[in-house]
């Protein structure tokens, strides 16, 4: 392709053909896509040599043409791969740079490549392609920060915390029991991740602009040469359709969401306050003006991510809204949001992944701070009921009494004496000390999916056995 036609004046060298002079700069500048899809030129040519192909085996264009092109797009692909691509804006996006520069190199059976084909099946291939790989490798990071959940369950299957509700001491739970818990939230967000991969797994070229074509395609040949189950079943909502991007920034969100509490239980309890964990010098910074400090800088900027993606998922629903059918420029902005998005949920998740692995577990705070609060009133009131017949009402009535002579006194449940407790309520024997410890509470749990260590351990297998 001719350097001379790239100036301002001439028409665009691709679709020029009816207009008599070049963009305004502020149309280029407003147009131009190719600062960002870049990105796509692996997925561009590796759909542009899977239609090549099916072209000359269809008999649409020459094997001759088709050799010329495939050897014309790996050049390219090297000469991108090693940075010796000069990307224009003057032709606007990826599927035009790298069309253009095969034209240079291979000369006018370049110009056969666009045949049966549009821009618009074009970019929905490329992107989709794109966000399948995106999807396959997120898959793996959530296997990865499950795997490192699981490790650290099962170290800490017995070891005892405070549970919450209200962020008030609730009830006594193991920290396995906590790190299960995000593994649940985490195997959610990967079960849809592989849903999202089956959803989206038919392949869009050959829609054309969006009516299809009258050439003879095969376009379960490309679907297969290029990876995916199926071509798509409908060439107007094939060129209009952002589903795949969409579910990826929704699931992104919601995994967003879950980072970002974990997040914020690693802030509190990295505090003096709490102290229940300290976080590695890896995962942590100083301040510039006061040297004791150690903050938890990662996990706040886990938890901040969840704004810019959310953001975007918003950004790309509104995008979409209410676009006619088929094809709109305005679904060239779809990209940057998916980008971003992808790009920041990679890093969260590593960043989690690299915290699980790294944090020191202070097994004593946690034990301290789970004794505190009068967390095992629930299981002295169960005892009222199982060995005194009471009803659970009056039995809830007499432990709230138990609670508040501690309160009076200053003391745990299981500092009052026998004689205290009796005065409260005569069936109160010897035994009932057996259940105010912490250890007892936990380890009577036992009911499926409760917090009693023998169950942690069945749900760590569970998990081992489908990461
Ligand atoms: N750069 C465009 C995009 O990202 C490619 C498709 C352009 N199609 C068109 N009819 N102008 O959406």
């Amino acid at each position: 392709m001719a350097e001379g036609n790239q100036d301002t004046k001439s028409s665009n060298q691709m679709w020029g053909g009816r207009f008599a002079s070049g963009p305004d700069a502020i149309m280029e500048e407003i147009n131009a896509s190719i600062d960002f899809d870049k990105k796509l030129f692996a997925q561009d040519i590796r759909g542009s040599i899977a239609h090549a192909t099916m072209l000359a085996h269809q008999g649409i264009i020459s094997a001759d043409d088709k050799d010329k092109i495939v050897e014309g797009l790996n050049t390219i692909l090297s000469e991108i791969q090693s940075g010796r691509f000069e990307f224009s804006r003057k032709l606007e996006d990826i599927h035009m740079n790298i069309e253009a520069r095969l034209a240079d190199l291979i000369g006018p059976a370049a110009g056969r490549l666009h045949t049966a084909r549009s821009r618009n099946d074009q970019v929905a291939l490329d992107f989709r392609l794109w966000v399948k790989e995106e999807l396959q490798k997120t898959e793996t990071m959530f296997s990865d920060l499950i795997a490192a959940l699981l490790d650290r369950a099962d170290e800490h299957a017995e070891s005892v915390m405070p549970g919450f509700t209200h962020l008030q001491t609730a009830q006594p739970v193991t920290f396995g029991h906590h790190c299960m818990a995000y593994v649940e939230m985490f195997g959610r967000d990967r079960a849809r991740v592989r849903h999202a991969i089956e959803h989206m797994d038919e392949c869009p070229i050959g829609a054309a602009a969006l009516a299809g074509t009258g050439f003879p395609l095969d376009r379960h040949m490309t679907a297969k040469a290029l990876g995916f189950r199926e071509p798509t079943r409908n060439s107007i909502d094939t060129v209009s359709d952002r589903d795949f991007a969409l579910e990826f920034l929704s699931i992104a969100a919601i995994a967003a969401t879950h980072l970002s509490r974990f997040a914020e239980e690693i802030v509190i309890w990295s505090t003096p306050q709490f102290g229940f964990i300290r976080l590695s010098d890896a995962f942590s910074t100083g301040s510039s003006i006061m040297p004791q400090k150690k903050n938890p800088d990662a996990a706040e900027l886990v938890r901040a991510k969840t704004g810019r993606i959310n953001g975007s998922l918003i950004a790309l629903l509104t995008i979409m809204k209410g676009l006619p059918l088929a094809y709109s420029k305005d679904m060239q902005e779809d990209k940057e949001q998916v980008f971003d998005a992808a790009e920041n949920l990679e890093l969260a998740l590593a960043a989690m992944t690299g915290m699980v692995r790294d944090m020191t577990i202070r097994t004593d705070r946690m034990r301290a701070a789970a004794g505190s609060g009068y967390s095992t009133a629930t299981d002295l009131a169960d005892w009222l009921v199982r060995e005194a017949g009471l009803p659970f009402r009056e039995a809830h009535h007499v432990t709230g009494r138990a609670v508040a002579l501690a309160e009076s006194k200053g003391c745990d449940l299981s500092d009052l004496s026998l004689s205290e407790l009796q005065d409260i309520h005569a069936a109160i024997t010897e035994k009932v000390f057996d259940v105010l410890s912490v250890d007892a509470s936990v380890a009577s749990r036992t009911s499926f999916g409760g917090t009693a260590p023998s169950q942690v351990r069945q749900q760590i297998a569970w998990w081992r056995a489908r990461n």
